[in-house]
């Protein structure tokens, strides 16, 4: 695609046994289910004892920003730099606006570091049950990941107030595309893509009314999916996908869209695979020029902080999937595996029906990746 082309849209792994992260526990909930996710992560690496953790915190929060003016110190970003990953809680305070909470910490840290691929696997876990009847006979069915463009589109910033509290005051978000962020993260989708078993992609778009941006967003996509003429692929308007998703979960795979289309459309999976409080999402920046954030999806859920209830499965999925993302793809497996396992047992949180605390759903976690561990051998190859 000439000189607008994206160089290295998948970087590998770093080829270390140390991982450093920076763990931003945050608001609400936050802090409890990072410490079960915690937990979890130095339980697999004792098991696997081919790898170790090292955790810095960083007590950026609502609190903070309270307190100082800012979520993020001064020179916070270049602190973060140097690691290979950050594990993040939850935003959001109801003494703080959701707007300025959402730009001062999270935002800041996304845009800054161009982690523009967000990524939300979605799939009907054992124990856990999804509203279509379909998925109730054969969850298998739904089985998708949501690639989102994470740093440009409708929120990238762009607008302002005028009038100011005059009958004419005005306002504008105005979405901002570009050929280059469509490319990079349009490829990435489709390397995506072609990592799953089924090779299948569906793109979508809304460049039937939006004539613009939307339809430079389809032009890219039609140059970048020549390129991959293994990966199947299919196009979509928004709304249609919203019927498609309920009605056909089995004709989906990997789907990419827009930063607010997918947004809407993570949301709409989370509630169709079940749950919309163990959803995990990734923020790549696939070049690895800079460190990647991984959170749960669920939010700070104040209505429970403190309480020992939080359901901590969205931030163990969340650590499967930074697990995989540093290049430790067995161990995510067998954490999945473990959390599922545990599920199945009936070892659940009041959300997904259960009666058990955060700790208690921790501590199986844990044993049940010891066990996997056992009857594996795993531990005992190494060192
Ligand atoms: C998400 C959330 C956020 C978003 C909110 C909290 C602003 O809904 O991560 O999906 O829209 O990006
Ligand atoms: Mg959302």
């Amino acid at each position: 695609m000439g000189s607008i082309s994206v160089e290295r849209p998948l970087a590998p792994p770093p080829s270390t046994t140390t991982y450093n992260i920076a763990s931003i526990p945050a608001d609400g909930i936050g802090p409890e289910v990072i410490s079960a996710g915690i937990k979890v992560l130095n339980t697999l690496a004792q098991t696997f004892n081919t790898f170790s953790f090292t955790f810095e915190h960083f007590d950026w929060s609502s609190d903070k920003y309270i307190e100082k003016g800012r979520y993020i110190p001064e020179g916070g970003l270049d602190s973060l730099r140097k690691f290979h990953a950050i594990l993040f809680g939850a935003v959001g305070d109801q003494r703080v606006p959701d707007h300025i909470s959402l730009w001062g910490l999270r935002l800041a840290i996304c845009q800054p570091f161009q982690q523009y691929a967000n990524v939300r696997p979605t799939r009907v876990l054992k124990g856990v049950t999804s509203p279509l009847s379909s998925c109730q006979a054969d969850p298998s069915k739904l089985d998708w990941v949501i690639i989102r463009e994470n740093s440009e589109g409708e929120y990238a910033g762009h607008g302002g107030r005028s009038h100011t509290n005059q009958p004419w005051e005005v306002a504008t978000d105005v979405s901002i595309f570009t050929r280059h962020g469509a490319e990079r993260l349009l490829r990435f989708a489709y390397e995506t893509a072609r990592s799953r078993p089924r090779k299948q992609i569906t793109f979508v778009t809304k460049s039937n009314a939006q004539r613009n941006g939307m339809v430079l967003w389809d032009d890219v996509h039609e140059l970048v999916k020549k390129d991959y003429p293994d990966v199947k692929t299919d196009k979509m308007l928004v709304d249609a996908m919203t019927c498609r998703m309920t009605l056909q979960p089995e004709t989906i795979d990997t789907v990419v869209a827009t930063n607010l289309h997918a947004d809407i459309l993570s949301d709409l999976a989370a509630a169709l695979a079940g749950s919309i409080g163990i959803a995990p999402t990734s923020n790549l920046d696939p070049t690895r020029q800079n460190p990647s954030m991984f959170e749960p999806i669920h939010g700070s859920a104040w209505d429970i902080a403190g309480k020992g209830v939080a359901n901590p499965v969205g931030t163990f999925w969340t650590c499967a999937e930074m697990v995989r993302w540093l290049g430790q793809e067995e161990a995510a497996e067998v954490l999945m595996e473990a959390v599922e396992n545990v599920l199945g047992q009936g070892v659940k949180t009041r959300d997904l029906g259960g009666k058990a605390g955060t700790e208690e759903v921790t501590n199986s976690v844990c044993e049940e990746i010891k066990q996997i561990g056992k009857q594996r051998g795993f531990g005992s190859k190494a060192k």
